[in-house]
């Protein structure tokens, strides 16, 4: 807070009248720049041309709805996969192919027949997948990109967690893997015009109350979503575009996200710790290396909507699995957020979790005749 009034003074001292007024479509010029540069890497030149500044990622989200999808188009999307993603689309009515994923991500055996299907585009979150948590591995990212690369498949790269890896190695976005790739063949250096859309947010390390993301792409998709970003909102908010870019350029962001990653390194680790404790064995959950989530998968025929209400009573929320689920599905399953809140209360939800669960379990065992082998702690 004390950061963002900091920045907010300098920036109206500063920049004055500026600030408050109207501004770009494509964004502040000096905040696409830094982006721009702050993305560059060997094989990977981007200018200002290639970054639209969005109303969070969110608006990405439904803009690349307008431009690209009429109805009955196919989006090829992950198994489960960000819900607001298909909240943003449904109303331009596509039909969905879901691809299963597993805990190196979306499995890419399948892809090939998919793609037959001649989706208009495939879209992925190969770093801690909301929900999941997962993050695909090198060898499936290599695996995606050949496969895409062979049909000509626009790919949008949906990577709002990617700064938030607390543990293993980096690994390079397909929009750096496809612009290596380029960079192989091309004559000419800097002008990416790949088939990657890619999606970043300062949502997740900065504050999403800015309202700031931005896309990633070929000049000539850049210019179509601004043009369908015109008439939705003009432009993305002056004044919070001119705060990013002072806590960006002072070095702020960078100091705060190693404190992001520790603290949530943290919160992780004694949410499953907690899990580990007072979940049933026959309960099985991802272990994310990096992001905000815990996915959970229940034993069949357990449905956590249900589970839902009567952990709300005792003041535990999640979010069911079902809505993730773009062609239906997922019933038994469950996301848990450990970003949000303080180890002492996180230890403290996951034991009412784990009572709930194995209460629900053991009433409709009683018909069965099955009960947990593992009970959730009491006391
Ligand atoms: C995968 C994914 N994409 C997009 C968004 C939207 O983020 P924003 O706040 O940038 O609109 C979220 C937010 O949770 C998300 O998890």
């Amino acid at each position: 807070v004390e950061e963002v009034a900091n920045a907010t003074a300098k920036v109206l001292r500063e920049q004055g009248a500026q600030a408050l007024q109207y501004g770009l479509t494509e964004g502040y010029t000096p905040l696409r720049e830094l982006l721009a540069k702050r993305y560059s890497r060997e094989g990977l030149n981007l200018t200002s041309a290639h970054i639209l500044i969005t109303s969070g990622s969110q608006q990405a989200l439904d803009l690349l709805g307008k431009i690209f999808i009429d109805p009955g188009d196919k989006i090829l999307v992950e198994s489960p996969t960000y819900m607001g993603a298909l909240q943003a689309w449904n109303s331009y009515e596509p039909e969905y192919i879901a691809i299963p994923s597993d805990n190196s991500g979306i499995m890419t055996e399948g892809l090939e027949e998919a793609l037959k299907a001649k989706p208009k585009f495939m879209y992925v979150l190969p770093n801690f997948q909301n929900p999941t948590g997962i993050a695909f591995s090198l060898p499936r990212r290599q695996h995606l990109m050949w496969v895409a690369k062979q049909h000509g498949t626009v790919v949008v790269e949906d990577d709002p967690y990617g700064e938030l890896r607390f543990e293993g190695k980096n690994l390079p976005s397909l929009l750096e893997m496809e612009s290596l790739y380029e960079s192989e063949k091309r004559t000419i250096s800097g002008d990416y015009q790949g088939n990657i859309i890619h999606l970043g947010t300062f949502s997740k390390t900065l504050a999403p109350g800015f309202r700031l993301g931005w896309v990633i792409a070929a000049p000539e998709v850049i210019s179509k979503l601004a043009q369908a970003k015109q008439g939705v909102d003009l432009h993305t908010s002056s004044i919070n575009q001119f705060v990013a870019y002072e806590m960006l350029n002072s070095g702020f962001l960078e100091e705060h996200i190693h404190v992001i990653r520790r603290t949530y390194r943290e919160r992780r680790d004694v949410m499953l710790a907690a899990m580990t404790e007072h979940f049933p064995a026959e309960i099985k959950w991802t272990r994310p290396e990096g992001g905000m989530f815990i996915w959970v998968m229940l034993p069949k025929g357990m449905d956590a909507t249900e589970l839902l209400a009567k952990a709300i009573e005792r003041r535990v929320a999640f979010v069911p699995g079902l809505s993730f689920h773009a062609t239906g599905g997922g019933e038994n399953t469950m996301r848990l957020n450990f970003s949000n809140s303080a180890p002492d209360k996180i230890r403290i939800g996951i034991k009412l979790l784990g009572e709930i669960i194995t209460e629900e379990w053991n009433n409709g065992a009683g018909r069965t005749g099955q009960t947990f082998a593992g009970t959730a702690s009491r006391g």
